[in-house]
């Protein structure tokens, strides 16, 4: 086992889905994949492994923010040899044209993290999406008929911003997109030379207020889901 996810070398799928919320890790597992068998509950992280099409696929909770997911998607890539990680999570809207319930693909991803500014100093970096696994994405959204959206979103570290029109500078030079994850996602797959891509569905909206219902939510999460499994095990 690493650190902080309880498994044996070989329990873990080279291709991983990582939702924010383990429990959604759970549903995924129960309702997607095939035989699925739990290899974590460690500080109630659930991960499991099933198969999708026949092609073993692991589920993994990351937690909400950059520091938690940066501990996961370290352990994966380099305790248990994960060589694919797809966030699967939800964002808030910035622009007019990017709806409620539309799918958002994380060509980059801005940030406000110390970490990466840490790593940097004096410089910046831009973490950003392997590109054909966007390329397979967009093309299985696009497929499908999907509303979607591909371009920079910002990973935050302040869910509750003591500035709330923060969001607009980002907004104003093309940000998609709020969320807390990718761009350590992007960071750390670039760094230990392995392919990660962030999807995400619009689940409130800062310029109009609006928010899904949870009906909404599941109708767009099983759009996202058959884009990600088909993407997972794309060659
Ligand atoms: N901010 C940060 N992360 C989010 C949001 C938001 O408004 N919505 C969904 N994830």
């Amino acid at each position: 086992m690493s650190v902080h996810i309880g498994a044996n070398p070989g329990d873990i799928a080279e291709v991983v889905l990582m939702p924010g919320d383990p429990l959604r890790a759970q549903f995924i597992a129960e309702n997607y994949l095939s035989n699925p068998v739990q290899y974590n509950q460690v500080r109630g992280m659930y991960g499991f492994t099933g198969t999708y099409k026949g092609t073993p696929v692991s589920v993994q909770g990351s937690g909400m923010g950059i520091p938690s997911i940066g501990i996961y998607a370290h352990e994966l890539i380099n305790d248990f040899g994960v060589k694919r990680l797809m966030r699967i999570g939800s964002c808030g809207s910035l622009q007019e044209h990017v709806k409620i319930r539309d799918i958002v693909f994380g060509m980059a991803a801005s940030h406000d993290s110390g970490i990466n500014d840490r790593r940097f100093p004096d410089m910046t970096y831009a973490p950003t999406a392997d590109f054909t696994l966007l390329e397979t994405a967009v093309n299985s959204a696009r497929g499908r008929g999907y509303q979607f959206h591909v371009g920079n979103i910002l990973s935050t570290d302040t869910f509750y911003n003591d500035d709330p029109d923060l969001s607009k500078q980002w907004a104003a030079f093309g940000v998609l997109a709020v969320e807390m994850e990718g761009a350590a996602l992007y960071t750390l797959a670039s760094k230990f030379g392995v392919q990660a891509l962030t999807m995400l569905t619009v689940s409130d909206h800062l310029v109009t207020g609006e928010q899904t219902t949870s009906e909404e939510r599941e109708k767009t999460f099983t759009q996202m889901m058959e884009v990600a499994l088909e993407t997972a095990v794309s060659e």
